[in-house]
């Protein structure tokens, strides 16, 4: 069986690449200021705690042999208030650390979705759409915690241990080395699982968005799902994509379990050492060590740990950050393939010229879809594209429109190369209507107006009379105020088709594009439509997209695509005359009117 893309990993990069994080601190450096006040808050509640075991060493080794109770009282003053700063500070960075990583994620979503939105149809051919929208919610949710927190305990951590050696050294510096024999242990243990950990998070991110991708897959083909019965074989795909997602969870926590214990282990072993050695040297005379010294000492010991733990799994959530951050910004880095000229200039007022010259496209390398097609449409044309489903009809439209770039020969808009103007200021001199008419969520006025708000309701709905739309939007409940569902699942088909002519029509467009407008519309509503229309299109150039022949006889010339090609060009008289594919097609079409229209008679 063939597999599908949800099921297709995506390549894993080899190295950890710093770089990523340096991009990472890009986002992160407009935020400095916050994060300078509340590491310096950690940084000195942390050197504040650290007096706190000195403080004990002092009442057991002065105070209480001295039966000193006011230094006692003091001590016990200065510990509550430390505890106190120490809290409100916890407070306060948590507050501005997460406003911090807020922050930050929300650029690095506002950043992936722009480029998203500038991203040519190419792109999205090529992938899952919930392998795409994996990486605009779910990954860089995951970095929310590794920006809020990790960030800023790992700078506070590090200090924390720079402190705690440093009072260690100063109260003891035989038992500090024993402590810190443990660490070259660890280091061990963490550069042998480093690159298998690395790649466990890699292919646990991959396995996500396997599993979204087909969940988002699924949801948009439900209704074909249930109505061909397919719900149980989809679970069970479901289940094993579920299942693979599990599996390589698993196995990356499985390193990260593995690290808490190690420091756990080594944490004991030193501290037993500690007690022993400590103990054995307490008793020699001028060793120095006392019973405060060993309590303060082993109190130090602890809290030496307790960083090393949490950079431990920092370390970690780095590893999962980086694979998740490779995506990320693989996206972000993603090139605009129809991105505008160096210095490309604004599409002047088209008057509606439109040439084909030599244009060859494929979509896929090797497979060409358009060889070497010609035409010229003069201003105010209307041209008419027929020919059998695959063909390339849509295709032509879709270069005009400059989604695809061709692979030779130029597209002319008023002797202009398309490719030499903004893409920005050609297509919002086009009206298009694709043959997937696409309904948003939000009100049928919004639908129509789309963003353009320099539309008013009065000329929504001047649009929407045009194509005979305005009478079932008035029968709806709320009229052009009703809300539709994303993708207008409230809408026939032809409502949603008619909803989608009117609003390319509303962009009082010099070029009008209309693929396949009123394939799902009644045969009387279409005829009233093209009455509308005929006013409408006088004076732009239209490109009309249409399998029933009986919209299109009026064009001014009429195009027979096939085979990669233009076959026939010509008026509709003149390729009857010629007596070719067009004049076939008209045929079976009329012929199939004729049978209809005889049994009506007779029924
Ligand atoms: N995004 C794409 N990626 C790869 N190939 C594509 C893509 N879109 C279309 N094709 C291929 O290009 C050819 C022309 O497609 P096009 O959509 O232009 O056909 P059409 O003439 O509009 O057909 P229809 O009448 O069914 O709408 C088809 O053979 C199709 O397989
Ligand atoms: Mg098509």
């Amino acid at each position: 069986m063939a597999r599908n893309k949800y099921d297709v990993d995506e390549v894993l990069e080899d190295k950890f690449d710093v770089n990523q994080l340096k991009r990472l601190a890009g986002y992160i450096l407009p935020h400095k200021k916050v994060m300078l006040v509340v590491l310096f808050l950690m940084l000195s509640s942390s050197a504040l705690g650290m007096l706190t075991p000195r403080f004990f060493m002092a009442v057991m080794d002065k105070c209480i042999p001295a039966g000193d109770m006011k230094g006692i009282i003091i001590y016990a003053v200065l510990t509550t208030l430390i505890s106190l700063y120490l809290c409100i500070c916890l407070r306060i960075k948590i507050k501005l650390m997460t406003r911090v990583g807020q922050g930050i994620i929300h650029s690095l979503r506002y950043d992936i979705f722009t480029h998203l939105q500038e991203l040519p149809f190419s792109y999205y051919d090529e992938r899952p759409h919930g392998k795409i929208q994996v990486r605009v919610v779910n990954y860089v949710n995951n970095l929310s915690d590794l920006l809020s927190n990790g960030i800023i305990n790992t700078i506070t951590d590090l200090c924390n241990l720079i402190f705690i050696i440093f009072f260690m050294f100063s109260i003891n510096v035989r038992l500090t080395l024993v402590c810190l024999c443990g660490l070259p242990v660890l280091f061990t243990v963490v550069v042998l699982i480093k690159k298998k950990q690395r790649k466990a998070w890699q292919i646990q991110s991959n396995k996500q968005s396997n599993l979204n991708a087909y969940i988002a897959e699924s949801i948009n083909g439900i209704r074909v799902t249930q109505a061909f019965v397919r719900e149980e074989e989809n679970s069970g795909i479901f289940n094993r994509l579920s299942n693979n997602c599990r599996d390589a969870w698993m196995v990356a926590v499985k390193y990260l379990f593995l690290m808490g214990p190690t420091v756990d282990i080594i944490s004991t072993f030193t501290s037993a050492a500690i007690y022993v050695l400590g103990i054995t040297w307490m008793m020699k005379p001028d060793s120095g060590i006392t019973v405060g010294v060993l309590i303060a000492f082993t109190a130090y010991i602890g809290r030496f740990w307790t960083p090393i733990n949490t950079l431990a799994s920092f370390y970690n959530s780095l590893l999962t950050a980086i694979s998740y951050l490779e995506r990320i910004f693989e996206t972000i880095d993603e090139p605009v393939r129809i991105k505008d000229k160096e210095g490309a200039k604004e599409m002047p007022p088209i008057q509606g010229k439109v040439e084909f010259k030599d244009v060859t496209f494929s979509y896929e390398e090797g497979v060409e879809i358009l060889k070497k097609v010609n035409f010229t449409a003069e201003k105010g044309q209307t041209v008419a594209i027929v020919g059998p489903t695959g063909a390339g009809k849509t295709t032509i439209v879709n270069l005009l429109s400059r989604f695809y770039n061709v692979d030779s020969g130029e597209v002319l808009i008023d002797g202009i190369n398309i490719e030499d103007v903004t893409t920005r200021s050609l297509r919002t001199q086009m009206g298009v209507m694709m043959q997937d008419s696409f309904i948003f969520g939000g009100t049928i006025m919004d639908n129509i107006r789309y963003g353009n708000k320099e539309v008013s309701d009065e000329a929504v709905v001047r649009a929407a009379k045009t194509v005979c739309a305005h009478d079932f939007i008035m029968n709806m409940e709320n009229g052009y105020d009703t809300q539709v569902n994303e993708r207008g699942s409230r809408l026939s088909q032809g409502q949603r088709q008619l909803i989608s002519f009117a609003r390319a029509l509303l962009a009082d467009p010099k070029i009008l594009i209309l693929d396949e407008a009123t394939s799902s519309i009644d045969t009387e509503t279409e005829i009233l439509l093209q009455q509308g229309l005929n006013k409408l299109l006088e004076g732009r150039t239209s490109f009309i997209i249409a399998h029933r022949l009986s919209t299109i006889k009026n064009a001014d010339f009429i195009m027979y695509i096939d085979h990669g090609g233009i076959k026939e060009i010509g008026s509709h008289e003149e390729l009857l005359e010629q007596k070719g594919d067009y004049y076939h097609l008209y045929m079976s079409q009329y012929d199939f009117l004729k049978e209809e229209k005889q049994e009506e008679s007779q029924s």
